[in-house]
């Protein structure tokens, strides 16, 4: 696309409308169209003055065949068989030159398939992470484009306009090829899981083993949103423990049933960390815990069965601090390496600095923190690892203690505390030098002649089990 493109927006959905007013809120003009068409008028009335640039269309078909060459089509539709159909459809009407825009939460082996399917008909195609939730996208999201720089460059003002900004840069990128941009989203949403798992663990601690109220809590998330912690997610939960049912009085959230729903971004993370042969200890574990808290009926038949004894703890709200600011360390970390690895294994060139620029504004998991993620990124990382940088070694060194005492308080006194035990167990597991590896390379060999390495000697050697 030589061109800056005409733009089609597909599917008017509460993420779908929100970036189609973000778009003709920066100037542009924007064709728009929904599966049905009364939520395509309700849009229209919606957009009020800003409707002056919108061009409304009963279909998907009609909106292709009216809009002039090129065009780029962003697809707002459900993850799955819903893109799948849309580009059947705009693979009949479309020409070379256009471009189709996949802006969901996709699997990014589904992002590689369409990407080889869609570029084999002549026409480009763009696999494009977007974050930040409604307001996101409605005020600017941070956006991660996967796809050629080429067909990046052709939609580029569009996406520097209504992306969030930072310090009047806007967070968003090209990161790489096909997949690259859905990948990192999805990674993202794997750290994102991790954070407030872990948010959430510290919650719970204070709640049932200190007995805090919710709006003491709250009010204590507040107080760190000023300092280290400061973030998106430590904000808003600040904002939900403080907050009140209006229907009974009481803190909103105990009104709230403990199921957690998932989408499938998190379990994707954990899913390929493993099968490229890494593991990310506290997304698994934050995913995991979403899974147990939708077993909710087995939870209260267990509770009496088992009826395990839980005490009090006594923690400073300093040690909750520093465990948190270990706990979202190590998650980005986690979450780094698996990008680190996609990329060598995709041959992607991911640009980690960068992601983390991106990630400062407009997205679920900006915090603080990430200004200092992409300076140890730019600067010299022992091992590629952001837990080696000088700063977040540093910083690791003075919160791991306050972790170890959050997580043995809270494993003492029997109270749940999974993402920030796996955490640091990964993380002491990276300050030593010697495991206990060894033992398991003598069980292999033991059963099943696997053979070692021998420390300064042969790789293949076995043991005198059998002697
Ligand atoms: C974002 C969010 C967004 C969405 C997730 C939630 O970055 O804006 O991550 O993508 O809220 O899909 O995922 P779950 O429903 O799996 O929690």
């Amino acid at each position: 696309m030589a061109q800056i493109a005409t733009l089609g927006l597909y599917g008017l959905g509460t993420m779908g409308s929100a970036l189609a007013l973000n778009i003709l809120d920066n100037g542009f003009g924007l064709h728009v169209a929904n599966r049905t068409e009364t939520v395509t008028s309700a849009f229209r009335a919606e957009a009020g003055a800003l409707a002056a640039r919108l061009t409304t269309h009963a279909s998907l078909a009609d909106m292709a065949r009216a809009m002039a060459a090129p065009r780029a089509i962003i697809l707002m539709v459900p993850a799955g068989a819903p893109v799948d159909d849309a580009i059947e459809e705009l693979s009949a009407i479309l020409e070379p030159g256009d471009a189709i825009i996949d802006a969901g939460n996709t699997d990014f082996h589904d992002t590689r398939r369409r990407t080889a399917l869609v570029e084999g008909r002549g026409l480009t195609f763009i696999g494009m992470g977007v974050s930040g939730g409604e307001e996101g996208a409605r005020n600017g999201p941070s956006i991660m484009v996967g796809g050629t720089r080429a067909a990046f460059e052709g939609i580029k003002p569009v996406i520097d306009s209504i992306a969030a900004k930072f310090d009047g840069s806007p967070c968003a990128d090209h990161l790489g090829p096909d997949g690259a941009g859905h990948f990192v989203k999805t990674v993202h949403n794997g750290i994102e899981y991790a954070d407030m798992q872990m948010l959430a663990e510290a919650y719970g601690l204070m709640r049932y083993g200190q007995g805090m109220a919710p709006a003491e809590i709250g009010a204590r998330f507040e107080a760190w949103d000023k300092g280290v912690l400061k973030s998106y997610l430590v904000e808003i939960t600040g904002k939900v423990l403080q907050a009140v049912d209006g229907e009974t009085g009481k803190p909103a959230v105990d009104v709230i049933l403990d199921r957690a729903g998932q989408k499938g971004t998190g379990r994707w993370t954990v899913i390929e960390a493993l099968k490229m042969g890494q593991s990310a200890s506290a997304i698994e574990a934050a995913v995991g815990a979403r899974s147990w808290s939708s077993e909710k009926t087995s939870r209260v038949a267990g509770e009496p069965i088992l009826s395990l004894p839980r005490e009090a703890v006594d923690l400073p709200a300093s040690d909750y601090e520093s465990a948190l600011l270990a706990g979202r360390i190590i998650a980005y970390a986690q979450g780094f390496r698996i990008l680190a690895t996609a990329s060598a294994d995709y041959d992607w060139g991911l640009d980690f600095a960068r992601i983390a620029e991106i990630w400062r504004a407009g997205c679920i998991i900006r915090s603080a923190l990430l200004d200092d993620i992409s300076a140890a990124f730019r600067g010299d990382l022992p091992e590629g690892q952001l837990i080696f940088a000088p700063s977040f070694a540093g910083m690791l060194r003075d919160a791991v203690p306050a972790l170890r005492r959050v997580v043995a308080a809270a494993v003492g006194a029997g109270h749940p505390v999974p993402a920030l035990s796996a955490g640091l167990a990964w993380v002491e597991t990276m300050g030593q030098g010697r495991g206990t590896t060894d033992l398991i390379q003598a069980q292999r060999d033991f059963f099943g002649m696997h053979g070692f390495e021998r420390i300064g000697g042969e790789a293949g050697s076995h043991g005198p089990w059998w002697d």
